[in-house]
């Protein structure tokens, strides 16, 4: 008979020792108790909500729930391929690019290798490196911004990802396509570059790519997308990536059978008929954009210039933040804290309905008032 140290039984199953270091991913808030009205602006959602024609698609979904969807989103690759002149054979699709920025960790990482990403990257990567048993590395940015020699400078012998949001959540700044290209080139031809380009269809600067071209050309870069964000699906998880042949053939495999589901695919398909609707949402981003820029900077809060559909804003320090975020939450206007993100004395704003912005600035307005008053 095999005898077992009483000190080696373990009284319940235990994970993984990395899956311990992972802080769960804390979603921004989503009430704000005793308002009478609601602005969510936590979150990059749109404003103007999806497509109508993505809604009647889930509508005409719900007679069709006892069926398994299509496990290759064939129908939405093709859509997707369609519209971005890209071969579906290089698509997968997946339950929000969060999924996808995990199945690419689950696949290219192993114990003890290497992912980097930068210092106030989306923190889903530090979570998918480490749910993959690797070692999150980050690399420090400049002026709140990816910096493609800093991140060069972290890549070592055990490197196998780089991620990087472009532009970045919740900074907003971006990488010119240049500085990506520059990037691409520099990095070892076996490290996997994924460019999260979550925000892509917002951007409107010239030097601005999302890098599928670099994406069509290469081996060794990922480009990943969302519905969550322009395309108001957020609620139905739906993600893509355009991918080399062998990194689809990668992910495919592990990936679950069934993991876009079939309200998500119909939506998706019919959203992507419907560019009327983003262009609509491009036009109204810019006016906001720049006009909460504009506003906000008028009362002497630091913004961050975007290229998303969120703003930085940077206040005092963590205790001014937190009071202009309690502030807000009393009229209402819920914002992004983001201090996980090593931004403790920041505010994220989402661009958000005409009336919500003219909420917000109204109330940063009586905020700083306040504050002086208080102060004098
Ligand atoms: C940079 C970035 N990447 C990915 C995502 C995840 O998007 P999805 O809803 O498709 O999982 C987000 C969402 O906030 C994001 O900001």
């Amino acid at each position: 008979m095999i005898k077992i140290a009483t000190t080696e039984i373990e009284t319940r199953p235990r994970p993984r020792p990395a899956v311990l270091l992972i802080d769960p991913y804390v979603p921004g808030q989503s009430s704000a108790p005793g308002a009478a009205k609601i602005f969510k602006l936590s979150a990059n959602e749109t404003p103007l909500g999806p497509s109508p024609r993505a809604r009647e698609a889930l509508r005409a979904f719900a007679d069709h729930l006892q069926d398994y969807p299509d496990g290759a989103a064939t129908a939405l690759r093709e859509a997707i391929g369609a519209r971005h002149g890209f071969d579906p054979a290089r698509i997968v699709c997946g339950n929000g690019s969060d999924e996808i920025i995990h199945l690419l960790a689950a696949a290219y990482i192993g114990p003890g290798d290497e992912g980097i990403f930068t210092q106030h990257g989306f923190l889903v990567y530090k979570i998918a490196i480490l749910a993959a048993g690797g070692v999150p590395i980050v690399a420090d940015e400049t002026n709140l911004t990816a910096d493609v020699d800093r991140i060069l400078a972290k890549v070592g012998p055990r490197t196998k990802i780089v991620f990087l949001a472009n532009p970045n959540n919740p900074t907003g700044t971006y990488l010119p396509v240049a500085e990506i290209k520059r990037l691409a080139r520099s990095l070892p031809s076996h490290v996997l570059l994924v460019l999260d380009a979550a925000y892509a269809e917002y951007v409107t600067r010239p030097d601005y790519s999302s890098g599928e071209e670099l994406v069509s050309n290469s081996e060794n870069v990922v480009m990943t997308r969302t519905f969550s964000k322009i395309y108001g699906l957020a609620g139905i998880r739906l993600g893509w990536c355009y991918a080399p042949p062998d990194v689809c053939g990668a992910i495919n495999r592990i990936r679950g059978p069934f993991n876009t589901n079939g309200g998500a695919i119909a939506a998706g398909v019919a959203a992507l008929d419907d560019k009327g609707h983003i262009e609509k949402a491009v036009a109204h981003n810019a006016t906001w954009l720049a006009w909460l820029a504009h506003e906000i900077a008028a009362l002497g809060i630091k913004i961050t210039p975007s290229a998303g559909n969120f703003l930085l804003l940077h206040f005092g320090g963590e205790t001014q933040a937190r009071a202009a975020d309690r502030f807000l939450l009393g009229r209402g206007l819920i914002l992004r804290a983001v201090g996980a993100y090593g931004l403790p004395h920041c505010l994220r704003l989402t661009v958000g309905t005409e009336e919500a912005n003219r909420l917000v600035v109204a109330a940063l307005k009586d905020f700083v008032n306040f504050e002086s008053r208080a102060r004098a």
